[in-house]
Order: C-alpha cells, then structure tokens, then sequence
C-alpha cells in the first residue's frame, strides 16, 4: 500500500489567483541536491514530487530538518523578484549549524531559488493580484542511521507554490490569543527553523484556531510576562507616541520581514525603532500591533486574549494607518512599484 501523493497542479488558466490560500500544490518541477561524501551532488531540477528515504533517517526520527520560505514576486512590467534571498539563505546555514547538518552557500541556494522560479514561471500570479510564488527550501538528515548523531547524507530540495493570504483576513484585522504553552526554549532551538519548533506549535495553533482565534501569541518561557512571537510570524507594535517595538529574545525566528520593517520604519519613515521588551500588562502603550512574516506579510491583530484580559489594540474590524503604511511600503517594495534599499530585491 502506499499513501497519498498530491496530484498535479491544476493548469494555471484554471487557477482563480485571487482566492489561492496558503495550499500545497505539486508544480511541475522542483530543486533537488544530495550531500554525500562531504558535498553536494547530482544537483538540479526534477518532476519528482516524492521522495524515497531510509527508515532510519534522522529527520524521521529526532528531527534533523531545516527549512525556509520566500517568495518570487511578478512585477507590472513582466520581470520576477526575489525578496532578500540571502538572507533565508544565512538564516538556513544558522539553523544548520544548530541541528549539525552541512550548510548550502548562498550563491547555490539563490541559483536553485532562481532555477525553480524560472521552471515552475506559469505558477506565478499575476501582478495585481496580490498572490506570489510561495518557495520551500529544506534540508534533511537521511541514511540507515537510527542512532542519535548527525546524518552522513542529506537531501536539500526546493519546491513552489502560488499562494495568496496566510491569515484569511489579509489587511483585516483578527484576533490571537496568549498559548499556555511555549514553542522554544532560550537556549533552544527558537531562533532556528526547524521542524520541531512547528511540531510543538501544532497542539496550542490547534487550541487557538478551535476558540476562534487566528492563531496564539507565545509568551516568554521564564515567566509567561512577555510577548515573544506569533505562531508563524513575528510580532511588532507601534507605540501610542509613534515608535515601531518588537520583541527581542534568544527564542523567537529572527524573522527577515521584521528586520525589513525596523529598517524600513527608521529608515523611509524616520521612526524611532526598538527591540525590547512588551509586557502583557503593558499593552496599552500601544496604538497599533500586527504579526508580520513572509506568509503573513502584515496582518493587523485586532484583539489579543491573555487569561480573562480581551485587549484591543487600534480596533477590532479597521487597520491601524501606521501599520497601513508599513504595508503598503513593504508590499510596495517587494513587487517593485517602490525603490527598494540596497540588494534587497534579486532579479529572477
Ligand atoms: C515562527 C516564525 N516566526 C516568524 C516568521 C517570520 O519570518 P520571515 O519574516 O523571515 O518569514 C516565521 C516564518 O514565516 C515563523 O515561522
């Protein structure tokens, strides 16, 4: 017997790119290379969907597996970017260091990104429509080796997806609430990502998504007192004087977006910025919040729940205008209607 493999994607004419969602599709072609011997072979594209492993692989078993995700953006004039690509690119050789699996450079990582781009090119929405081509990077432990040490070999593999809102709401603000639980421990694996860090957000998202909340916010795992990141985003706030805060901790997914935003706040806005501490019986400090990420780019959180406190931050149903603006610069930049900083954007 064998499991389910996705079929194939649907045509792209038949697509609606304004109703996509955040789903797996299986493109035509996707990126793979395999680490054996101390480098990285048999390199390239592929049809195959699936892939074959030995039951003992250590990403089966104790979680040897990194990934990324980014996105290609079809521009008005035809052309396709890439949003910081080097930076997923260090993030994913940060987490490779952690979980002791060899690195890929960040020329080949941006060369694949560029190869499955290019080979999947009808899966890109249209500019206009607000969709993008989601893309997958990941890396993990394989081989007969059922002790607990590092895999001999691995598969890196990238695939694609069109992909429109994260959050169902898009600009529309939702609610999230606090998580009893904690995703990362500080000197954990937080800071990486890694499969495991999702596979113990699974219950509490779960929790959340059944009281109806998009999702949960995690607290500090010393003293439950301080925000630390949404489930799959970071988490920013904008101060009632104007000033863009977001947490810092060893435990949160140094998120590429949230770094965009801090710079772009400073830098195109001339707000201050900081990276802090944002208490739970402080919020109302602030004016405006949202969580922001490559799939959720910027999602307003209208009310937060944290034990029988329901706070609202700028309103339940409209979006705060500084987190309006942040969007519209950041989403500006990314399908290149707005000049962006220095390297920021690869062109495909
Ligand atoms: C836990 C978590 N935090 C934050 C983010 C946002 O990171 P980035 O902006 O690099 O996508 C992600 C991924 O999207 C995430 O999974």
């Amino acid at each position: 017997m064998s499991l389910s493999t996705a079929p194939k994607a649907k045509n792209p004419a038949e697509l609606d790119w304004s109703n996509l969602g955040f789903t797996y599709m299986n493109l035509p072609y996707r990126y793979r290379a395999y680490w054996r011997d101390g480098e990285w072979r048999d390199t390239g594209l592929t049809e195959e969907a699936t892939i074959t492993i030995n039951e003992g692989s250590t990403c089966l078993h104790y979680g040897q597996e990194v990934f990324e995700g980014l996105k290609a953006y079809r521009c008005k004039d035809g052309s396709i970017n890439l949003f910081r690509p080097d930076q997923n690119a260090q993030r994913m050789q940060n987490s490779c260091e952690r979980l002791m699996m060899p690195k890929v450079p960040t020329e080949m990582f941006i060369n694949a990104l560029k190869e499955v781009v290019k080979a999947n090119e009808e899966y890109i929405p249209p500019y206009g429509t607000g969709a993008t081509l989601y893309l997958r990077p990941y890396i993990v432990g394989v081989g007969g080796n059922i002790g607990v040490h590092p895999a001999e070999e691995y598969i890196f593999s990238i695939f694609a997806m069109p992909v429109g809102n994260y959050f169902k709401g898009g600009l529309t603000p939702t609610n999230f609430v606090a998580s009893e639980y904690d995703r990362a421990a500080h000197k954990g694996t937080g800071a990486s990502k890694v499969g495991g860090n999702y596979a113990a957000s699974l219950f509490p998202g779960q929790l959340a998504h059944d009281a109806g909340f998009s999702d949960c916010i995690y607290l500090d795992p010393i003293n439950h007192k301080k925000i630390e990141e949404v489930g799959s985003a970071n988490f920013f706030g904008i101060t009632k004087d104007g000033k863009f805060v977001t947490p810092k901790s060893p435990s949160i997914l140094p998120s590429v977006t949230k770094f965009s935003l801090l710079y772009l706040a400073e830098h195109n806005f001339g707000m201050e910025t900081e990276q802090g501490d944002i208490y739970i019986d402080q919020l109302d400090h602030f004016a405006e919040a949202g969580a922001c990420g490559t799939a959720a780019v910027i999602s307003p959180i209208g009310g937060f729940q944290y034990g029988d406190n329901f706070h609202v931050f700028y309103s339940k149903t409209e979006v705060g205008p500084v987190t309006r603006k942040l969007y519209d610069e950041l989403i500006g930049i990314q399908f290149g209607d707005i000049e962006a900083p220095k390297n920021w954007i690869q062109k495909v």
